[in-house]
């Protein structure tokens, strides 16, 4: 039996499903899948927590199934916050340095970006992360990591990402009432960036699009970093929801036609016949493939039409040179990946989490690039750390005796560094 540091757990509550992963620490940049449990997520709003308890029970679930598969119990989880709620802006930091060499040293990095944690940020909301950008020494910008230059003025770009307090709050008191501790809060597109971006769409620059059930999310990454992050409330269960009331037929069944055979873009075989079931149990009807098709692709469009309107709006088309990659369970439809690319204007791959082993059909999957990243974020956490100068104990999972005991002493779990 493994050490339970050895083991990292985590969970995505979105609006449509959780997603709970276990996972086995390897070696310092590989880990195995042992376990996974998804459920369909009660509780859940568009991204906001709407209702605790039936999201409680849908936590429990999610984690039972995934320990049983992992045949090991879990004590505390890594969990993402809903991507909806979170806000993020660019701040700066400066600090003198003061040695008498002037030097730059990983301690001056944590202090500058200390003096960025002090901002004032909006009431009710709090720091997530502190993700540094760029460093700018003595007037020379652009600097990835200014450890052993030389200079007197050391200022930092870091974009801060914030909840809302009571957000963060209803997502560890879910957690804690399913009897499990949370190491950390995650804003979800950090984490799947880690399971399905390559350095080089890290550093050319890249939209992460997270198309799942109840919203669409956006970030962009660029030399490294994260620069912009946005929330559409339009999604797959609206694509749904649109089938079940233009077929009016119930909303799983729709969905299920949804799954199996809807499209964004025409097909040859588009008067295939398809059978729909009637709401309130009458005789199924018979359409046509095609009629699904143009149901279903007046709502894909508008999902990336509004997705390149809130990218024009920020002056951001530009910035990702390696266009862009679709995460979420909704990144499945087939031809989502055509619609995304002639809306948006720029190439278009489907994430699915690499650089994993175990489990490795179940997980590679779009919709588990949260989930699988969560776990990736963890375990590349050390490095993150002691690059910004914090000693770090383990790099592994502080498994057990975890956040219940924090949250109360403060909300030292808030603002980690890239
Ligand atoms: N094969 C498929 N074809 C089309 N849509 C699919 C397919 N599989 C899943 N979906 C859709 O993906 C959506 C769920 O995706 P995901 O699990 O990423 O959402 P979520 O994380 O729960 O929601 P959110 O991130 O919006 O809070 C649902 O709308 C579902 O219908
Ligand atoms: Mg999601």
């Amino acid at each position: 039996m493994a050490k339970s540091q050895d083991t990292i757990a985590s969970i995505d509550l979105g609006t449509h499903r959780c997603c709970c992963v276990i996972a086995e620490v390897c070696s310092p940049d590989s880990i195995e899948v042992l376990g996974i449990g998804s459920h369909r997520t009660n509780g859940i709003r568009k991204g906001v927590i709407v209702n605790l308890e039936a999201l409680v029970s849908s936590i429990r679930q999610t984690i039972q199934e995934a320990e049983t598969m992992a045949s090991r119990k879990i004590e505390a989880v890594l969990a993402s916050v809903p991507a909806a709620q979170a806000r993020s802006f660019t701040s700066r930091g400066v600090v003198t340095i003061s040695s008498r060499d002037r030097i730059v040293s990983r301690k001056d990095l944590q202090r500058v970006l200390d003096t960025v944690r002090a901002v004032q940020i909006p009431a009710g909301q709090e720091i997530l992360h502190v993700l540094p950008q760029e460093y700018t020494l003595d007037g020379q910008t652009g600097i990835q990591d200014p450890v052993g230059m030389t200079g007197s003025r050391l200022e930092a770009s870091v974009h801060v990402v914030t909840a809302p307090t009571q957000a963060a709050q209803h997502v560890v008191s879910a957690l804690n009432t399913a009897q499990v501790d949370v190491v950390s809060l995650v804003y979800p597109e950090l984490a799947a960036a880690e399971a399905v971006l390559s350095p080089e769409e890290l550093d050319q620059g890249v939209f992460l699009i997270d198309c799942g059930g109840g919203t669409t999310d956006l970030a962009l990454f660029e030399r490294g970093a994260l620069w912009f992050t946005g929330s559409l409330p339009i999604a797959g269960g609206l694509i749904t929801n649109d089938i079940s009331i233009v077929l009016r037929t119930p909303v799983p069944d729709a969905e299920q036609l949804k799954r199996r055979h809807a499209r964004s873009v025409p097909c040859p075989d588009d008067d295939v016949p398809l059978e729909v079931p009637s709401v309130g149990g009458g005789p199924p009807r018979v359409i046509a493939q095609g009629l699904l098709t143009q149901i279903v692709a007046p709502r894909v469009q508008e999902i990336f039409e509004v997705s390149r309107e809130l990218i024009e709006r920020f002056g951001l088309a530009k910035r990702a040179r390696a266009g862009a990659v679709l995460v979420g369970g909704s990144a499945n439809l087939e031809g989502i990946l055509e619609t995304a690319e002639e809306k948006l204007g720029m190439p278009v791959r489907q994430g699915v989490p690499r650089g994993v082993a175990g489990l490795i059909e179940d997980v590679c999957a779009p919709s588990f690039a949260t989930p699988v990243g969560l776990a990736l974020w963890e375990l590349r956490r050390g490095r993150r750390e002691r690059k910004r100068g914090r000693r770090v104990a383990s790099p592994l999972t502080r498994v057990g005796g975890g956040f219940r005991r924090r949250w109360r002493r403060a909300t030292s779990w808030f603002g980690e560094t890239f």
